[in-house]
């Protein structure tokens, strides 16, 4: 085995990599350094390998498809794991995980893992390095698609060695879980179909990931840090980590202002961070798509980072129409997992484009039949780009400081019942609003509810710990110091749909019209209804200029049906209770208020 000489001067870093050396007997370490050379050297051996085609190079330049193991797609959360102490910490919502239980298990399978491989030792640091808001991390990991991927995707190498200095950083340890026999030949995607684990130890602020090689599962910086452990280091100390986008909105000659917003996995974070508004004069500007840490700086302002790098997302989908901006930051430079490729040896996916090409490869490297009902491209087919190349990123999205946030929106994916913009009335009445998130799986019509399912602050699948005890956190944020400017909190809902099914709102670059709703509010310059759900635009209070919808839609839009919510009532008792003992009573307090303004009693 041989250790390449690293610059750090961190004992514990070295000791630490030296311990699960002898765990993994890989073939030889290295040390990445982040530099062009180094990505180049990784993606050169991937296309070596056959983990990588290289894309041509006139139509995209320094682009790679990656094709996984057809068992290999997607974030498990069957095996994903939150290792606390008591298993009441862990919550309802995880999976829990006795931690010396289950590291004693997962070392049976770390012995020797990494045999005929190349270790990585991946320094990165999660948001802008210098800033007060970042955190570091080291992630060990055998993966060279990682190891490229985790360049795009954080800050990653020897600067990130020198800012932490003799400092602490949170241990992640990653492995495909494929070791190599003597001569055995590597596969293209290389992963372990039967054991896998996405563990994680809260109280010890670490993580071990074993099995797989796609992006939420192992790139460790993503769900696993700035997510599952970064919201317990955050309830401890007083800050938020959210599966938030942010982005930065400028009315023609008026102030920027900073909105972060939540929304469920697929429910089109990137294009809302990335957004073309189409009132006129207005300017949205994108700091991050997926994840928001924000701190309370000394003004008691609450300032947000991206504490990413560049974009991992949902490639299906997205088109010229639906976000031109990702389409223009895709111009090179991008790693792409599952999409189709075609003739030209550039990617495709399904409504990339109007006309598909003739021909075109499959994602598991089949040539596709159109006819087969199949899509070309896994519907969890990715894209991994710089955030720079982002045209619509704003020119400040790397401020150590953070951006001033000024209001926070929570969305579902709602065909009933949820109008297009609610109001919170108070902090309070915002986190409940936030707790009792949803989305709908069938397409109900109006007034008519489908299967509701419950995604609190859109972390259902990203909390590290009990979701009272996170909902607790979110009402004492509202609490710690009077002298903060607490951000005011929005309900939204993009997906409304009519009585034929019809979605009634256009979305998109439209929702800009929701933004400058929400920038009144915020200035006084509108008024709103208090209903039982909120604070309501009033009917003409949406700016609809231009807009081809009549005043009849945009009164379903705002609708609040109190029959209809008394058959969302009970859905809500049932989540609320499955949250158990930790369940804030502030909460119950709100339900029934809701229950009482709807003319149920409680
Ligand atoms: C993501 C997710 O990949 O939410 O961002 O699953
Ligand atoms: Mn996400």
């Amino acid at each position: 085995m041989s250790s390449e000489n690293t610059s750090t001067q961190n004992q514990s870093l070295k000791e630490w990599v030296a311990h699960w050396e002898k765990i993994f007997e890989p073939d030889q370490t290295h040390w990445c350094d982040g530099s062009e050379e180094e990505y180049e050297k990784f993606t050169k051996e991937l296309v070596d390998s056959g983990t990588f085609i290289r894309l041509n190079d006139n139509l995209r330049p320094n682009s790679f498809l990656a094709r996984s193991d057809p068992d290999d797609v997607a974030r498990v959360e069957s095996d994903t794991y939150i290792a606390s102490t008591k298993e009441i910490d862990a919550g309802s919502t995880n999976n829990w995980r006795e931690p010396n239980a289950l590291k004693e298990e997962m070392l049976t399978h770390y012995q020797g893992c990494m045999k005929g491989r190349t270790l990585y030792v991946i320094p990165f640091c999660m948001g802008p390095l210098g800033s007060t808001i970042s955190h570091i991390g080291i992630q060990l990991s055998d993966s060279p698609y990682v190891a490229a991927s985790m360049k795009i995707m954080t800050r990653m190498g020897i600067e990130v060695l020198d800012e932490l200095g003799e400092g602490d950083f949170v241990p992640c340890v990653h492995s495909v879980g494929f070791p190599l026999g003597e001569g055995q030949k590597d596969v293209p995607w290389p992963c372990n179909k039967d054991v896998r684990y996405i563990s994680h130890f809260p109280e010890t602020r670490e993580i071990w990931s074993y099995g797989s090689g796609y992006g939420g599962n192992a790139l460790l910086g993503k769900k696993c840090f700035a997510l599952r452990i970064a919201s317990t280091m955050a309830r401890d100390d007083g800050w938020l980590a959210e599966h938030m986008l942010i982005l930065g909105v400028t009315p023609p000659d008026g102030e920027k202002r900073y909105i972060a917003a939540a929304f469920p996995s697929a429910c089109g974070k990137t294009n809302m961070a990335m957004l073309v508004p189409t009132i006129p004069g207005w300017k949205v500007e994108t700091i991050g798509d997926d994840i928001a840490w924000m701190k309370f700086s000394s003004d008691g302002q609450l300032r947000a980072i991206n504490p990413e790098a560049g974009f991992f997302g949902v490639a299906p989908g997205t088109s010229k129409s639906t976000n031109a901006n990702a389409m223009k930051t895709l111009w090179g430079n991008a790693i792409f997992t599952n999409v189709a490729l075609d003739e030209n040896g550039d990617v495709w996916w399904e409504r990339m484009t109007v006309d598909r090409p003739d021909s075109l490869v499959d994602w598991q490297g089949r040539d596709w039949n159109a006819e087969s009902g199949e899509p070309a491209a896994h519907p969890n087919a990715r894209f991994t780009v710089p955030a720079s190349q982002c045209p619509s990123i704003a020119p400040e999205w790397e401020d150590p400081e953070g951006v001033p946030i000024s209001a926070i929106m929570f969305g579902g994916r709602r065909a009933s019942n949820v109008p297009l913009v609610t109001q919170a009335r108070n902090w309070e009445h915002g986190v409940f609003l936030g707790s009792i998130m949803s989305s709908e799986k069938t397409a109900a019509a109006a007034g008519k509810i489908g299967e509701v399912r419950f995604d609190p602050f859109a972390m259902l699948p990203f909390m590290g710990y009990n979701v009272g005890d996170y909902i607790k956190h979110w009402i004492e944020i509202g609490k710690v110091d009077k002298s903060n400017k607490l951000p005011e909190l929005f309900w939204v809902n993009w997906f409304r749909k009519d009585e034929n099914g019809d979605f009634l709102w256009p979305g998109f670059g439209e929702n800009s019209r929701v933004l400058k709703w929400i920038l009144d509010r915020i200035d006084g310059n509108t008024q709103a209804i208090d209903t039982p759900l909120g604070l309501l635009p009033e009917i003409d209070g949406i700016d609809t200029k231009g807009l081809d919808l009549d005043s009849s839609a945009m009164a379903k839009l705002l609708e609040v049906n109190s029959e209809s919510w008394s058959e969302e009532i009970p859905l809500i008792e049932e989540h609320l209770g499955s949250i158990g003992e930790r369940l804030p009573v502030e909460m119950t307090s709100q339900l029934n208020d809701l229950k009482s303004r709807i003319g149920l009693g409680t």
